[in-house]
């Protein structure tokens, strides 16, 4: 098992799908190694690419506007990273076989992090992570617990933008995550 530095120097470097051809920057993660609660989005998008860190466009300013309404940043509280950690070209889903390539890192940061709590950002981190039938409409903001770590789901930032109608179901699970936080690990909100 290698450390965290090993861990982002082997991940920096992978080639072990295509999509190491058309990558600008790895996406490795942002935030502190010992964060209570990690959000994983799918895979890095254009400004992602080019900055080399994760949500970092409109829609992760949506994002960290909205959870700062809960007392999260990625500075001080949470850990952010994706499913994959490479641009899928045009921004399309990331393949299966692209995924499975890849998630052995976000496995090595989970074990390294041991977040308690982890919400995943839109569906294919929920169906990748919750389970494979996982339907974001119906179960956004539902909890499942496995081995002490609470799971759940909320719209993706980009679904959001796309339809803002979606985020008074939003708000609702964010402030049901603040509970959960400070039901499980109040000690984010020193
Ligand atoms: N969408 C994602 O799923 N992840 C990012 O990092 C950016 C956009």
């Amino acid at each position: 098992m290698p450390n965290w530095e090993e861990l982002e120097r082997l991940c920096l470097g992978c080639q072990k799908c295509a999509l190491a051809d058309t990558r600008t920057n790895v996406v490795f993660g942002k935030g502190p190694r010992d964060a209570r609660v990690m959000f994983i989005g799918e895979g890095p998008g254009e400004n992602e690419d080019l900055q080399g860190e994760p949500f970092v466009g409109r829609g992760g300013q949506l994002l960290d506007e909205m959870l700062s309404l809960i007392g999260l940043s990625r500075e001080k509280n949470f850990y952010i990273t994706n499913i994959v950690k490479c641009r899928p070209p045009k921004n399309r889903d990331p393949l299966n076989t692209e995924q499975d390539a890849c998630i052995g890192y976000l496995w090595e940061q989970l074990e390294l992090i041991r977040p308690r709590i982890i919400v995943c950002l839109g569906r294919i981190a929920a169906i990748r992570l919750i389970k494979p039938e996982f339907k974001i409409t119906r179960e956004h903001g539902q909890w499942t617990e496995l081995d002490g770590v609470f799971y759940t789901a909320i719209y993706h930032p980009a679904a959001l933008l796309r339809d803002p109608t979606k985020k008074p179901d939003t708000f609702a699970d964010l402030r049901a995550i603040r509970a959960k936080i400070r039901e499980i690990c109040p000690e984010v909100y020193g």
